[in-house]
């Protein structure tokens, strides 16, 4: 008996015969271990490709994303909050994170995403809110481990609803009966946006290269920032007094030559790649400050569908 179980126990542990097993597994199963994919170099080299005028986003995440599936027993969740003005890229690099996890991409059920003015929208039930968000994301990991959590419009999260969250974010805190290190948390929003916004000011001012802005001036000011702003779903929270975000990720505001690398992009998609008139007419369109020096867009890219119609 002992003997049949040696050989078996070999054949399984067998790297071609366990590739086999967990094909037949995952054929018949619906864990989500087997729609689980990550695809990193993918996720890098859609950032490093796609994604304009920001190497603090795409160092961060690449980064932080790498380091945390290489670890298979992760002694805590990684946590992510994407901060800075609005079109920068935030919601467009959380789609590509989403989308380089799971085989079914941002459409997988254990990735999950929260608009406060959808899901929480009225303040006085915020009691109500915590319950309902608690029970969900616990329910959640139990079903799945690698569960992805988005929460998007951070600045219009009623205040004292996150925190709810802190229990499954830290690393000492145990959850009946739950893995929940593996998961992976991301917040989204433009509390912060003026810190950053004077950091690259600065450093234009200053007529350094955008590059040459270090993480290290920022990290601290955005948590001050998020902790101190009434507009913040982060407004005195323990999530943030306990330091329970991973990395705090800034969004530099975009500049012209960013702008126009958007139109052209998006006229490509659209078939019309050779119109330079289109691309220099929507850059010259957009408003852009400080009225002194005219350097970054007040609406990054997020205009450029609708300036692209206008001119094409
Ligand atoms: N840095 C960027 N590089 C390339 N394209 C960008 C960038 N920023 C924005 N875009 C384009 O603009 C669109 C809008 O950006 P996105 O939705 O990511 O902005 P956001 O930062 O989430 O803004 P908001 O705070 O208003 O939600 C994207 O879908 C993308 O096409
Ligand atoms: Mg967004």
């Amino acid at each position: 008996m002992l003997a049949i179980l040696s050989v078996l126990l070999l054949y399984i542990c067998n790297p071609v015969v366990g590739v086999w097993y967990q094909q037949v597994y995952c054929s018949i199963s619906e864990s989500c271990e087997c729609d689980f994919k990550p695809h990193i170099r993918d996720l890098e080299w859609d950032l490093y490709k796609n994604v304009y005028g920001q190497h603090l986003a795409q160092d961060i995440v690449s980064e932080e994303v790498a380091k945390f599936l290489q670890n298979k027993s992760p002694e805590r969740p990684l946590v992510l909050s994407f901060h800075g003005a609005s079109g920068t890229g935030k919601t467009m690099v959380s789609a590509m994170l989403g989308n380089h996890l799971y085989s079914s991409a941002m459409s997988s059920p254990y990735v999950h995403q929260f608009v406060p003015t959808l899901h929480f929208p009225l303040p006085d039930r915020v009691k109500e809110y915590r319950e309902e968000l608690k029970s969900w994301v616990q329910g959640n990991l139990t079903e799945c481990a690698r569960s992805v959590f988005f929460f998007d419009e951070m600045e219009k999260m009623p205040p004292g609803l996150i925190d709810v969250l802190e229990p499954f974010l830290g690393p000492s805190h145990v959850v009946f009966r739950t893995n929940y290190r593996k998961a992976i948390y991301v917040f989204i929003g433009t509390t912060g946006e003026e810190v950053i916004n004077r950091v690259a000011l600065e450093n234009r001012q200053a007529g350094q290269e955008r590059e040459d802005i270090q993480l290290e001036h920022l990290q601290e000011a955005i948590a001050q920032a998020v902790y101190n702003s009434t507009t913040s779903g982060f407004f005195q929270s323990r999530v943030i007094q306990q330091k329970l975000i991973t990395r705090f990720v800034p969004f530099l505001p975009l500049s012209r030559r960013h702008v126009e690398r958007c139109v052209r992009s998006q006229l490509c998609q659209r078939g019309s790649c050779g119109r330079t008139d289109v691309v220099e007419a929507v850059g010259g369109d957009m408003l852009y400050t400080p009225a002194q020096g005219q350097y970054f867009s007040t609406t990054g890219c997020k205009a450029v569908p609708a300036k692209i119609n206008l001119f094409l």
